[in-house]
């Protein structure tokens, strides 16, 4: 993987050799980054092309609707034509089984982005296209990663947008056990780190300063100790808020590293509880949080515990990329079929939703 030129400065490209076998196109669109990959038949990512438009967010903080769209118009034809053209097929008329495409939840205007430029080069090419739902789609990435993959899986899903508990049977079939009910964790994080004037996105940023302080620098609760699975962060972005309003002496470090600890802390008792009420051959992480250092190693020990297969994808994998778009897409067409030509953007749809 490098970073090129011709698209723009963020612009991130992995290349494989094809194996030959028919291949799904990818297009995710649904914040920030416009990607397109192309994952063969047997779930091998070929190509995936990823550029981001998070450098014209940050001095606000958090992604503007916008700005994401009209950077998504700009760029998805150049990053389709590229990630076709790095898996050796005519990007013209590339010989592929299908185009899967993010249809929700998302920005309403960057989905409709991706979902009609998928839509116009399915009838173009004159092959089938399927909606993709982003979480699924998240579900699908450590598969990429190991095509040997044992279900069921326990995945903990956290993102910017998402924080989910979420039981898997096999490929497509997903059983929600909780999710947050307030704000996400990598949402949490943003707002904390907003609050300590750290740059966005500000899960990096806490993640690295807590490697320096103490975790036990700043007392913190750990939020929803309940017998559920289910999630909260907001709680413990305004406790952070009045801890250091009322003890300003305590180092960033500490503050970061004692956030962190909670966040982690929380998580991992959550997801402790669902790999003991349900027998599962391995637990996964998915999402941009699952970047953070603390949650990593936390999960890799919930492994050991349990004697089951950890599966922490790599960084690629963790943020948004149209290669697991394209991986759940390959399921959807072959298992379930096609989506009609009319089919929607969703922005609030729901995992538990999909059928
Ligand atoms: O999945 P993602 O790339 O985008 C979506 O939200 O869909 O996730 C981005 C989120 C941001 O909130 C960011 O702060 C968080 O992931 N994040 C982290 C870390 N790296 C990224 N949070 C905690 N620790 C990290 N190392
Ligand atoms: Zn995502």
């Amino acid at each position: 993987m490098g970073r090129l030129g011709p698209l723009g400065p963020s612009v991130t490209r992995v290349t494989a050799a094809y194996a030959g076998r028919v291949a799904v196109l990818g297009i995710e669109t649904s914040c920030d980054e416009t990607a397109a990959a192309v994952v063969d038949g047997d779930f091998h990512v070929v190509s995936s092309v990823v550029e981001s438009s998070i450098d014209q967010h940050r001095a606000f903080g958090g992604v503007v609707p916008e700005l994401a769209g009209r950077a998504h118009v700009a760029t998805i034809g150049p990053v389709v034509r590229r990630a076709l053209e790095d898996a050796g097929l005519d990007a013209h008329d590339p010989d592929i089984e299908g185009i899967a495409v993010t249809s929700g939840p998302g920005l309403i205007g960057s989905l409709l982005v991706g979902l009609s430029a998928a839509k116009a080069f399915a009838l173009a090419w004159s092959v089938p296209f399927v909606g993709v739902n982003h979480l699924e789609g998240h579900l699908f990435a450590p598969l990429l990663e190991r095509v040997d993959l044992e279900w069921p899986l326990m995945t903990l899903l956290v993102s910017g947008g998402h924080s989910l508990i979420v039981l898997q049977a096999g490929p497509g079939h997903h059983t929600v056990l909780g999710e947050t009910i307030d704000d996400a964790a990598g949402e949490a994080y943003d707002k904390v780190a907003r609050w300590l004037g750290l740059g966005y996105p500000g899960g990096p940023e806490i993640d690295r300063l807590a490697q320096e302080g103490s975790p036990g620098g700043l007392a913190l609760p750990v939020s929803m100790v309940g017998d559920d699975y289910d999630l909260s962060f907001s709680g413990l972005k305004t406790a952070v808020v009045r801890a250091t309003q009322k003890h300003t002496d305590v180092p960033l470090a500490d503050v970061a590293a004692s956030f962190q600890s909670a966040v982690a802390e929380q998580l991992l008792r959550k997801l402790r509880r669902a790999l003991e009420h349900h027998e599962v051959r391995g637990v996964a992480l998915a999402g941009g949080v699952a970047a953070n250092s603390a949650l990593r190693a936390g999960v890799a020990e919930l492994a050991s515990d349990f004697g089951i297969e950890c599966h922490l994808p790599t960084m690629a994998m963790c943020t948004d990329n149209a290669a697991m778009i394209a991986a759940a897409g390959l399921y959807r067409l072959r298992a379930v079929g096609p989506s009609p030509m009319d089919l929607a953007a969703n922005p609030n749809w729901q995992l538990a939703d999909v059928r």
